[in-house]
């Protein structure tokens, strides 16, 4: 149960895989956050399904998935804001299922920030100490030195309306800090930012999560946002977990065929194409970097597997290209290639040539074909 709800899944992944993401940190480390068989319905909707997880005391835990799939109740639930239909919640070895929000050590920072307006930059993160009658001096101390983790020292006496989105992203995230709760929730804190600074800011977070020690739960639907910051990842669909684990490992080991193409570009083979493959109908994914695109007539290796076709779709993205090549024998694969010494154009002239696919028959991951429902199929192809 270690590393997520789907124990036997794993083995089964182990069993086919060359281990990359099975690092065990030793000794057994404390929990912070336990969801255990936990259901939410809203009337009909089912908003989350029998969620089973451990979240890890310092850890960058973050929950990925699609517009709906449940994230954001899963993180009310956290909080307090919402009561589970079924199941219990844990912080800290504490059954809190019951307990409100205020009872609970946990902060939360919401997509929209939700400052005071009319109060200081040094007023709204001194708010959370005012109302539970922390005294003056410790007051100010800590919101100086909670102004400092966030690199805002000097901005205490602005108001929100004399900030930039990022500067006002982190004062949200000092005004939780403050409070020294021992889990911060984190609700697409980012999603107001041009991608600039949203990149900017992930770094920053990151970096400050390290700083204080702090457990964060972090809701995003952003997959690079995702494997960028998280130390694991939990990816969600339909109000269910799929997936627990490393970002290398929901990367390079997805357990489902929904994984693969959500957390990247969908290259999943099944039936009768995955059989012309590999000579297994077993649905397979492999990722777009590991294929070489190669003449037809080259001769693949004894440990490759090799595919021929046309190259459909070419799309040049400057660094690199994404090729979409149509099959022979069915189905279609996205092969992405650095543009080392290859201009656009070239690139492009590639367009409707033969080519075979030359990869490592290891690189083949297995997966489960599952519900797609979520996956935008175009998107994740071109
Ligand atoms: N108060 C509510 N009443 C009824 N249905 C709700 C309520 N809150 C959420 N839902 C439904 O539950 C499902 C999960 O919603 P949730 O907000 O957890 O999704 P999410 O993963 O955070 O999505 P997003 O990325 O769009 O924020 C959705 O189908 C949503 O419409
Ligand atoms: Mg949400």
């Amino acid at each position: 149960m270690q590393d997520g709800p789907h124990p036997s899944r794993e083995d089964s992944l182990a069993q086919q895989a060359p281990q990359v993401d099975q690092a065990r940190p030793r000794p057994e480390p404390e929990i912070a956050v336990r969801l255990e068989g936990v259901a939410k319905r809203f009337g009909d909707v089912a908003a989350v399904e029998h969620v089973d997880l451990e979240i890890r005391q310092g850890e960058f835990f973050s929950l990925l998935g699609p517009s709906g799939s449940g994230k954001t109740t899963c993180l009310r639930m956290i909080a307090g804001f919402e009561a589970p239909t079924e199941g219990r919640i844990w912080l800290g070895g504490q059954d809190v299922t019951r307990l409100a929000p205020y009872e609970r050590d946990v902060n939360t920072v919401f997509q929209d920030y939700a400052l005071f307006p009319h109060m200081t930059v040094a007023e709204n993160v001194e708010y959370g100490l005012r109302v539970k009658r922390v005294p003056r001096e410790d007051r100010v101390n800590r919101a100086a030195e909670a102004l400092r983790m966030v690199r805002l020292e000097g901005f205490d006496q602005r108001k929100p309306a004399q900030l930039s989105g990022g500067q006002r992203q982190r004062v949200a995230l000092a005004r939780a800090l403050v409070n020294r709760p021992k889990v911060l929730l984190l609700d697409e804190p980012l999603g107001a930012l041009d991608l600039k600074l949203r990149q900017a800011m992930q770094i920053e977070l990151k970096e400050i999560q390290q700083e204080v020690g702090l457990t964060f739960v972090y809701v995003t639907h952003d997959q690079e946002e995702a494997l960028t910051m998280s130390d694991r990842i939990a990816v969600m669909n339909l109000g269910r977990i799929e997936q627990v684990g490393t970002p290398a490992g929901v990367y390079e080991q997805p357990a489902t065929s929904f994984v693969a193409g959500f957390v990247g570009v969908s290259n999943v083979l099944s039936g009768d194409a995955a059989k012309a493959v590999t000579g297994s109908a077993q649905a397979f994914t492999v990722r777009p970097e590991k294929i070489r695109m190669v003449e037809p007539e080259t001769a693949a290796g004894p440990n490759e597997c090799t595919a021929t076709g046309h190259v459909r779709e070419v799309v040049y993205l400057g660094a690199h290209t994404r090729y979409v090549v149509s099959l022979d024998s069915g189905g279609e694969l996205v092969v992405v290639q650095q543009n080392l010494a290859t201009s656009s154009m070239e690139a492009l002239q590639v367009r409707g040539r033969a080519v075979r696919l030359v990869w490592d028959r290891q690189l083949n991951r297995a997966v489960e074909e599952g519900s797609d429902a979520g996956i935008d199929e175009e998107g994740g192809s071109t």
